[in-house]
């Protein structure tokens, strides 16, 4: 199993200077099928993150629209197309989501109206413990045809006729409001989709910058689509990731006498949750040259390290940093004091891993006090790491939480089971080892 050895930043060494994060996987995802939609399989994307998240989309989008499987020469006897249930042979095509909500959950609204195909979608053994009713109900609305595996995956698809509907969705999820949205183009008539708060905008951006317009896209809580609808293909330039930059925001924010930047960062206003505790902590952050390319806002964040106050997370700020919070849960432990509480989270309880129990697990291991709630933490101010062993679980995010944690503790932080990190950051290890060099090593475990 490979593990990471992250040694504490000797003392006096700060994290200085510009760097860039990979390119934004809700973004990349996107890119990829909805110029797979559009017709183009293999398109031209600037800044798509090679991560093995995206991998899965892209591999597919070649097999549903290109026809082929994905390593084979154009037109080998390997190729496979969809077939028709009435044409004989095996109707069903098997697709592979690996550890991807956001693949599954987009590909379900997608292959839904694929009217004459049957698909079989199926991941490893995090995703198929994801729930996907949450997806399944609302499309059925619509007309689709979809069957679960007691509400997870592997989910097996019968592609249908489509009819436009309005639906109440009971979680601010992006992945289902997106869902729908791309089974929306595909069906007659208007599918209306109303959140209980905003989240990440992604899809209704990338849809009118391809030519089909969104009602009410922006922060709002209720979008709108009418079909069917086609795709004008344009290029799309993918800025990094902010939830990858988060550890690097955080670690800077945390090591005395870091200033850090990073440039060409996504700053889409349904992500920037993490500016906002910034803000209501008092840690020291500004924006510069923003502009907006495809249809997205990026722009340099520069941190500097201080000291900061706790800070709570809630409400409508919750579906903007959910992915940011077992980083920003270290950020509150190292407050200069008070209680930091996160509440109406219990999303995380159904993410790569049980976010809530994994943050509170690895964090009693390193010697830092956390309370969980049903739906978030409690995280008291004042303390520091001490150090340990930890398993991230197969959790990307937890992994690179840990590894954060080990910069600033006095023993160092032996982190186990990280290959997780691929789903979402290669080269973490890299960038972290050009920040500061000789700090982390890749160890078998
Ligand atoms: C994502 C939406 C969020 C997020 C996930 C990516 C997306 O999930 O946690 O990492 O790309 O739409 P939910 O939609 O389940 O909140």
């Amino acid at each position: 199993m490979k593990c990471w050895r992250v040694r504490p930043l000797p003392g006096g060494s700060a994290l200085r200077g510009t760097m860039r994060v990979p390119g934004d996987k809700s973004i990349s995802h996107r890119a990829l099928i909805l110029s797979g939609m559009a017709g183009e399989v293999e398109p031209e994307i600037e800044n798509l993150l090679e991560s093995e998240d995206v991998k899965a989309t892209r591999e597919i989008i070649r097999k549903v629209f290109g026809g082929g499987t994905g390593g084979e020469e154009k037109g080998s006897a390997e190729t496979q197309k969809p077939k028709n249930a009435a044409e004989g042979g095996d109707p069903v095509l098997e697709l592979d989501c690996g550890n991807s909500g956001t693949t599954i959950r987009l590909m379900m609204g997608v292959l839904s109206g694929r009217k004459g195909c049957c698909f079989r979608l199926d991941g490893d053994a995090s995703l198929r413990r994801r729930p996907m009713e949450r997806v399944a109900a609302p499309l059925r609305k619509m007309g689709a045809c979809i069957e679960t595996n007691e509400g997870r995956p592997p989910v097996r698809i019968e592609g249908r006729e489509l009819i436009g509907t309005r639906v109440q969705l009971s979680v601010a999820s992006a992945q289902v409001k997106s869902a729908l949205l791309l089974a929306g183009l595909q069906a007659t008539g208007t599918t209306e989709i109303t959140s209980p708060a905003p989240s990440r905008d992604h899809t209704e951006r990338m849809l009118n910058y391809f030519g089909v317009p969104v009602e009410g896209s922006g922060n709002g809580r209720a979008v709108a689509v009418r079909g069917p609808a086609s795709l004008a293909p344009r290029p799309v330039s993918v800025p990094g990731d902010i939830s990858s930059a988060a550890f690097f925001l955080v670690a800077a924010a945390l090591i005395p006498g870091s200033e850090l930047s990073i440039e060409n960062l996504g700053l889409n206003p349904t992500r920037t949750g993490i500016l906002d505790c910034f803000d209501a902590a008092g840690v020291s952050w500004e924006a510069q040259g923003i502009e907006t390319v495809s249809g997205e806002p990026r722009g340099k964040v520069s941190v500097r390290a201080g000291e900061f106050s706790a800070f709570g997370i809630a409400g409508d700020l919750v579906p903007r940093l959910i992915d940011e919070i077992p980083v920003l849960a270290l950020l509150a432990a190292h407050s200069a004091g008070g209680l930091s509480v996160f509440r109406d989270a219990a999303e995380l309880r159904v993410k790569e891993s049980d976010r809530i129990a994994r943050i509170a697990e690895v964090f009693g291991r390193i010697g830092l006090v956390v309370r969980t709630r049903d739906d978030g933490l409690e995280i008291p101010g004042g303390q520091s790491v001490r150090g340990g062993t930890v398993s991230s679980g197969g959790d990307h995010r937890i992994a690179m939480t840990a590894a954060v944690a080990g910069l600033v503790s006095r023993e160092g932080v032996i982190v186990e089971d990280v290959a997780c990190v691929e789903t979402s950051f290669p080269g973490f290890q890299e960038t972290v080892e050009r920040l500061a060099p000789g700090v982390i090593e890749a160890i078998e475990g």
